[in-house]
């Protein structure tokens, strides 16, 4: 090889936010990658471009942007170019230009497949594109490159929930959902390539609806169905999903916990408040009763299931009396994650015209005995979890070395906690069990056991 190959042009993404937004900067990476021969780097004074995939949920998240646009403004003078995409991008759309000027493309969640057409136009001057164009942009995504043997395999598009303090629906646009032909040919694909475990993702994956055919006059079938045509693509071990809602989680859909294995005994079901007069207020549409009696009936199938929430405190109105609803919630379902955020009111929601009286103080103060009721919870599980055998995943490289410098693996349990062992690359992508030997707040320190390692070998 004669070395005259001119060295690939670098691209920096930062990206904040959800689960969707980091699937969507992979997935703005493979477009650059195919069209333009872009390259990855971590180090910004590399790039030739600098993307930022923005989150506009809570107000703080929504100003990091600015302040990180002004930190690489300086590298406009050697021709670097800079995007802003993701949720602040659809929602201020052309304003981000009169903030940030030098600014060269705005791009949506929705369009980020155009962005290499949107580079070159931005040449002459700056581009903003923030329409919904349906779902076209997964027809027009290069196959994904697998990276370890978990996936995450987004299955819709947007929210039609309208929570009153919500923004996604705005920024994100209603929810359309892929047919079910598109999805199961990407997992067969990501198997094929030695995934053994799929996320489906969405901001209400159980409101998928999904043509079973290709006519426009075919059943419509719901998420139940997709599970566990998911689960019989050869090669799946595992399935997760998120984000779900309480009020799809529909008797078919706990009843496929029943029927199907590959379904992971951990579940995120965000609920928000404990108070019904607060969760109306919201509109999520459910009462805590209803939420706990969903939960009671999948705890009859799986009763081991690790259970984890969101939860907004401070919501505009919220009482003492409001505020115990939401510990009690907490202790009676036991949750072992949450995230939990004191509410941000959001420009154009309902609920940033309500009146809220709660003083700051009041409000952190709530925030830290939730947060605080969760971590308990996490430690006594975490400990209860020590000397019996979980099956983990293994996914790669630890992210620190073990005693003596050592160089370790990492899997995760079926309820997502990590688990960092010693053992042999050779079992990356194999599902073993070890045997849980310490519990720490983030993760568990766990070993093979003898037998199953001699296997491996
Ligand atoms: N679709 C998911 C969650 C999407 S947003 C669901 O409905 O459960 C992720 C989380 O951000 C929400 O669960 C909520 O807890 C939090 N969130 C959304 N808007 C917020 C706001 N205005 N202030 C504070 N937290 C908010
Ligand atoms: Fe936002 Fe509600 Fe939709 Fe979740 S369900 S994304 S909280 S509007
Ligand atoms: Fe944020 Fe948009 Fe996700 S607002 S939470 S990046 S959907």
């Amino acid at each position: 090889m004669s070395g005259a190959q001119p060295p690939a042009k670098k691209v920096f993404i930062k990206t904040f936010g959800c689960q969707m937004n980091e699937y969507d900067s992979d997935k703005m990476l493979d477009v650059l990658r195919a069209a333009q021969g872009y390259e990855p780097t971590t180090d910004v004074e590399q790039a030739d471009l600098v993307l930022f995939n923005t989150c506009s949920v809570r107000e703080k998240a929504q100003e990091k942007v600015f302040s990180d646009l002004g930190r690489v403004k300086h590298l406009k003078a050697r021709g670097v170019k800079i995007g802003v995409g993701g949720c602040v991008a659809s929602q201020e759309g052309a304003q981000i230009l009169e903030r940030a000027p030098y600014v060269d493309v705005v791009f949506g969640p929705q369009t980020l497949h155009r962005l290499p057409a949107l580079l070159d136009a931005s040449a002459k001057r700056a581009q903003v594109d923030i329409s919904f164009p349906e779902i076209e942009k997964f027809d027009h995504l290069p196959p994904a490159r697998v990276q370890g043997p978990s996936a995450f395999v987004s299955i819709m598009e947007g929210c039609s929930k309208y929570c009153s303090y919500c923004v996604v629906p705005y920024t994100r646009g209603e929810e359309v959902s892929r047919p079910l032909a598109d999805v199961i040919g990407e997992i067969e694909a990501l198997a094929a390539q030695g995934v053994r475990e799929v996320t489906l993702l969405g901001q209400n994956v159980n409101g998928w609806r999904g043509r079973v055919g290709s006519d426009d006059d075919a059943p419509l079938a719901d998420f139940a169905t997709l599970i566990e045509r998911v689960a019989a693509v050869e090669g799946i071990a595992r399935l997760r999903y998120t984000t779900s809602h309480p009020l799809e989680f529909s008797a078919r859909l706990i009843d496929a916990y029943a029927r199907v294995p590959q379904l992971v005994d951990h579940l995120h079901l965000p609920v928000q408040h404990g108070s019904d007069r607060i969760l109306a207020a919201m509109k999520r549409g459910y009462t805590a009763l209803e939420y706990k009696s969903k939960l009671r009936r999948l705890r009859a199938l799986r009763p081991g299931i690790s259970l984890s929430t969101d939860f907004i405190v401070g919501f505009p109105g919220e009482t003492d009396e409001d505020h115990a609803k939401t510990m009690q919630l907490i202790d009676e379902i036991g949750f072992d994650a949450s995230f939990s955020f004191v509410y941000s009111p959001r420009p154009g929601t309902p609920a940033a015209a309500l009146a809220d009286e709660t003083p700051r103080e009041v409000k952190l103060a709530r925030l830290s005995q939730v947060q605080e009721a969760i971590e308990a919870n996490q430690r006594r599980i975490g400990a209860s979890r020590v000397g019996t055998l979980q099956r983990i995943l293994v996914e790669g490289a630890a992210r620190k070395p073990g005693a003596g410098g050592v160089p370790e693996l990492m899997g995760r349990t079926e309820c997502n906690r990590i688990v960092n062992f010693a053992g042999g690359d050779r079992l990356v992508g194999q599902l073993i069990d070890v045997r849980i030997v310490a519990a720490y707040p983030h993760s568990l320190r766990g070993e093979v056991p003898i037998a199953q390692a001699q296997h491996a070998a």
